[in-house]
């Protein structure tokens, strides 16, 4: 691996500067509509113009999807960016958005750093190698019994459009659960899962740059990543990550 966890980490942190910078200044921060609840801001754009800059001029060798630029040529292997996934949060002033950076190699994703800067959080994954929160190894939670779980969910931004906008499931699995939460940011919904602060976490709708990062943290931390029927992999479109415990006793909910 030609890629130095911790030349990311410091490029992330200035990332998260930046991000920081805008935040702290929020009345004088643009925020705009791509569609009605998918917010862009000037943070986001700045954000990934700086990582779309770095990291492409570090690391030739690979291409670059970012949420806000789009795509480059090079997609067998390529950084996957989303500069701040939680935008609405930011634009409110609230803590839970996160920089999300991920690397994939021929369509399996090897490294991922979720790095939420004004929770001075910083998580990141290497396959086959562990997930790191802080620096300190971290792992899913213990708990077994769904009933008294904690579990979060999202709703997407175009789920005035779908048939299945989420209410019904989170319904079922509310009142089978002890506790609910919606943090507004996927990418750190997964890192919670993988740093056992909630037993899963589940949302539809997604796209890849939302939880590339997230998902390898998740998996090395010991999660299971699987559709709502239980098939394992990343599945943006319908994502369920668990403990791996209760998986077997949220699948007939879902
Ligand atoms: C959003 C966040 C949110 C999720 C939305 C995403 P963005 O990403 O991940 O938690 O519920 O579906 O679009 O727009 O803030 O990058
Ligand atoms: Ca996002
Ligand atoms: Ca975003």
């Amino acid at each position: 691996m030609s890629i130095s966890l911790a030349i990311l980490e410091e490029v992330v942190r200035e990332a998260g500067s930046i991000a920081l910078t805008y935040f702290k200044d929020l009345k004088n921060v643009e925020v705009n509509k791509k569609s009605p609840r998918d917010f862009v801001t000037d943070a986001d754009v700045a954000v990934e113009n700086f990582l779309k800059e770095t990291l492409t001029g570090k690391y030739p060798q690979y291409g670059f999807w970012g949420e806000e630029s789009g795509q480059s040529e090079n997609q067998t292997n390529r950084w996957i960016v989303d500069p701040i996934d939680g935008t609405h949060s930011f634009s409110r002033g609230q803590y839970f958005w996160a920089i999300s950076v991920a690397l994939e190699i021929d369509q399996e994703i090897v490294i991922g750093a979720v790095y939420a800067p004004a929770l001075n959080d910083y998580y990141c994954a290497e396959k086959g190698m562990g997930a790191w929160k802080n620096g300190m190894s971290i792992a899913v939670s213990s708990e077994s019994n769904l009933a008294d779980g904690m579990v979060a969910t999202g709703f997407a931004c175009l789920r005035s459009y779908l048939t299945d906008n989420n209410l019904e499931r989170f319904g079922r699995i509310a009142q089978n659960t002890t506790g609910q939460r919606r943090f507004g940011s996927a990418a750190l919904d997964l890192c919670l899962v993988a740093d056992g602060q909630v037993d899963a976490f589940w949302e539809q709708e997604l796209n890849l740059y939302d939880v590339a990062a997230g998902a390898l943290i998740a998996r090395e931390a010991g999660a299971t990543l699987t559709d709502f029927q239980g098939n394992e992999g990343i599945f943006p479109k319908q994502i369920l990550v668990t403990n791996g415990k209760i998986l077997n006793q949220i699948l007939p909910l879902m």
